[in-house]
């Protein structure tokens, strides 16, 4: 009995050692997966697919870890990465100077730029067209993102219009859709996909401003120098841009 008792903690603590090696074998990517085509969910409904992911996962594969993919609050991104309950965070992330304050960029892996969707009848051709003809502009964005940022900065406090902020940029177009924005400022990658999903929206031609993605890491991560190190080679390598061309159609590109 006393043998089988050993044989068994024995077995047990070969056991956890493996479930150690496997738990140091998942690394966990959060995101906010309603972004096409950054991220979003594949045909299945429950496997978050797009840019973002696909190139985590070329970069997992590399370094021979699994890839979990947890979907929240954009929001929630940075701090998620902070505090370790996420390694790191993939969601079409502009750099700026006040991220940097929190967090670590890899390098940079796509452009983005911000757009104004308006509606299809529109005859504005800018922010600050609705601006001078009602006074004031109310533009819809996703929480905390640049797309907020900006039009906090540049409207909500310069005291040219409000700024009305929903948990996604879908909420957000839907509230265009229903009359109750202006415009909505965000990304311009997931602008073509509200648009093309969304009857009577269109973009408006000049670009608000250009920025550069990447991924975000807290300061003090173990695996940000290896992952940054496999992302730069497959930027080199081509496999960066296969995965852009795959969801961005070099045609439909700006
Ligand atoms: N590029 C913008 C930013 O960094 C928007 C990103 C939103 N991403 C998302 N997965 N919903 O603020």
């Amino acid at each position: 009995m006393k043998k089988f008792f050993a044989m068994l903690i024995a077995a047990m603590m070969i056991l956890s050692a493996f479930a150690a090696l496997a738990e140091n074998g998942t690394l966990t990517m959060c995101t906010n997966a309603q972004f096409p085509p950054y991220e979003f969910y594949g045909d299945d409904g429950e496997t978050i697919v797009g840019i973002d992911a696909d190139i985590a996962r070329a970069i997992c594969e590399k370094l021979g870890y699994e890839l979990e993919i947890k979907d929240i609050d954009f929001d929630a991104c940075i701090p998620g990465v902070n505090t370790h309950k996420y390694d790191f965070a993939a969601a079409g992330m502009t750099v700026t100077d006040e991220r940097k304050e929190q967090v670590q960029f890899t390098d940079t892996y796509a452009t983005g730029i911000q757009v104004i969707i308006v509606p299809e009848d529109s005859e504005y051709e800018s922010i600050d067209d609705i601006v001078a003809d009602k006074g004031s502009v109310k533009i819809g964005v996703q929480q905390a993102t640049t797309g907020d940022l900006y039009s906090t900065w540049d409207y909500e406090d310069e005291g040219l219009g409000t700024v009305d902020r929903f948990k996604s940029g879908g909420a957000a177009v839907a509230s265009l859709q229903a009359g109750k924005e202006d415009c909505v400022m965000i990304d311009s990658e997931p602008a073509k996909n509200f648009v093309a999903q969304n009857e009577g929206l269109k973009i408006l031609e000049a670009p608000y401003t250009t920025e550069d993605y990447a991924m975000a890491f807290a300061k003090d991560s173990e695996v940000y120098e290896a992952f940054n190190a496999a992302l730069a080679e497959l930027i080199e390598d081509g496999t960066v841009q296969a995965i852009i061309d795959q969801y961005i159609p070099a045609e439909a590109a700006e």
